[in-house]
């Protein structure tokens, strides 16, 4: 992997912060997938549900051998990795509680995927600007793409789950 003269640290950083958020949203989606199998209501979604689980895990493997193309090591601790693993402390407590529905899965789906997303645009522009070779870059405007899909699907479903919600609760009479 070729690198522009520039401090290799702080990107191999990147790499691993955004590494972190991807295995937690990979936990999600599985999250997501076993309520969507066990609730009838939201069968149809398990089929894209499991397809974006699929590029996630994907988006870990290839950040793992972004990271150790350039000499990093992946299970390495650094300071942007506790500030996100401190970010996204919620959404892996959303794993673990035991008494909450899909949409709320759902919710915490559309925060990560905000990050997720978010978190590519950057990386892309960090990487165009370090003249990362064309192969890495295209891996990951290729993930980019990817990320623009999910966050758009997760927020029309998440819309669509709040909407029914809100629909079927009768408006109280006003005095
Ligand atoms: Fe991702
Ligand atoms: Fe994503």
């Amino acid at each position: 992997m070729t690198l522009a003269e520039v401090n290799r640290e702080p990107f191999i950083d990147k790499l691993c912060e955004r590494q972190v958020l991807e295995e937690a949203i990979t936990e999600l989606y599985e999250r997501a997938i076993r309520h969507a199998r066990s609730e009838q209501d939201f069968g149809q979604l398990v089929e894209k549900l499991v397809a974006f689980q699929q590029q996630e895990r994907a988006h870990v493997d290839m950040l793992e051998q972004a990271i150790r193309a350039l000499g990093g090591d992946p299970a390495q601790m650094t300071p942007s990795i506790r500030v996100m693993r401190a970010e996204i402390a919620g959404l892996a407590a959303v794993c673990e509680s035991a008494d909450i529905a899909l949409p709320h899965v759902l919710s915490a789906l559309f925060a990560g995927e905000l990050i997720d997303h978010a978190g590519w645009e950057l990386l892309c522009d960090l990487a165009r600007e370090v003249e990362l070779s064309e192969e890495w870059l295209r891996r990951f405007e290729d993930a980019l793409r990817e990320e623009r899909v999910h966050l758009a699907w997760v927020r029309d479903q998440l819309s669509k789950a709040t909407r029914e919600e809100v629909m079927a609760t009768p408006v109280p009479p006003t005095a």
